[in-house]
């Protein structure tokens, strides 16, 4: 079953609502030079909230075939939750992705498996598709667990969703080592994490969910290695950081996918 590829830029907390916005409409342009072909392959950007609803405006005023999202997302859905953003806010401002899990999240904020199912579940229930990130540190891959690892993030998050859940995920394999350094991980390191996870939904969903659950690679991607990162048979695009933040760059990443 041929997956459609999904490239998408996670911005982190970079650019105002003014730089996402023409970011946005410089990269359209590459695109539409370039012919690109979205059919063929989905772009996605995943700005801060307070660029949302100016990226949502822009969007859909010039309907522009590039989705986008958000990094994070609160469990609750509404009140006194100060500071926190419900998954049903998101989907107001037409979010289509919410980055969930990233090991940003996990280690600056209290956000581990368990609440990250909330997540899941609220990003779910709002019509929206989780990007799950996994992915393991220098110590894991050190002892030699890095696969049964990253396996293990995906199962303590998933193994209580139905079927149809599993349908609308999406996983990024982001080795936390390979995470701003520069130092991608290889083609064949990619592969194999891509491959066990994929074995694993399909021990717990079936051939068909296994054959359709996107597979994302993250960690210093760029125009350099994304051909070859691609080529490999279960990664199915990219969760990109640094170089989604250059038009022309993630242009060329999205190009190459
Ligand atoms: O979510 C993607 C991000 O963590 C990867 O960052 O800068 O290594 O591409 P970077």
């Amino acid at each position: 079953m041929a997956r459609i590829p999904l490239v998408a830029g996670n911005w982190k907390m970079n650019f105002d609502h003014l730089e996402a916005t023409y970011f946005v409409q410089k990269l359209a342009w590459l695109l539409r030079d370039a012919k690109f072909d979205y059919k063929r392959c989905q772009i996605a950007l995943m700005p801060a909230f307070t660029a949302l609803r100016s990226v949502q405006v822009l969007v859909e005023a010039d309907n522009l075939r590039i989705g986008y999202g958000a990094q994070s997302v609160s469990v609750t859905s509404q009140g006194a939750f100060t500071g926190d953003v419900s998954a049903d806010m998101l989907a107001q401002l037409g979010c289509r992705y919410v980055i969930v899990g990233h090991s940003e999240r996990r280690k600056y904020h209290p956000e581990d498996d368990a609440n990250i199912v909330d997540q899941v579940r609220a990003v779910l229930t709002a019509g929206m598709q989780p990007i799950l990130c996994v992915g393991e540190s220098f110590e894991e891959r050190r002892q030699g667990i890095e696969l049964e690892f990253a396996v293990s993030q995906v199962n303590d998050v998933t193994r209580d969703l139905s079927k149809e859940d599993m349908d609308h995920l999406i996983v990024a394999y982001e080795p936390v080592w390979a995470i701003g350094t520069g130092m991608v991980a290889t083609p064949h390191t990619a592969q194999d994490a891509a491959q066990a996870i994929r074995a694993h939904v399909r021990e717990g969903f079936g051939q068909a969910a296994s054959d359709r659950v996107r597979i994302l690679y993250g960690g210093s991607v760029t125009s350099k290695n994304a051909a070859q990162m691609i080529a490999q048979p279960d990664v199915d695009g990219f969760l990109v950081g640094g170089a989604s933040l250059d038009a022309e760059e993630f242009s060329r990443i999205a190009r190459l996918t």
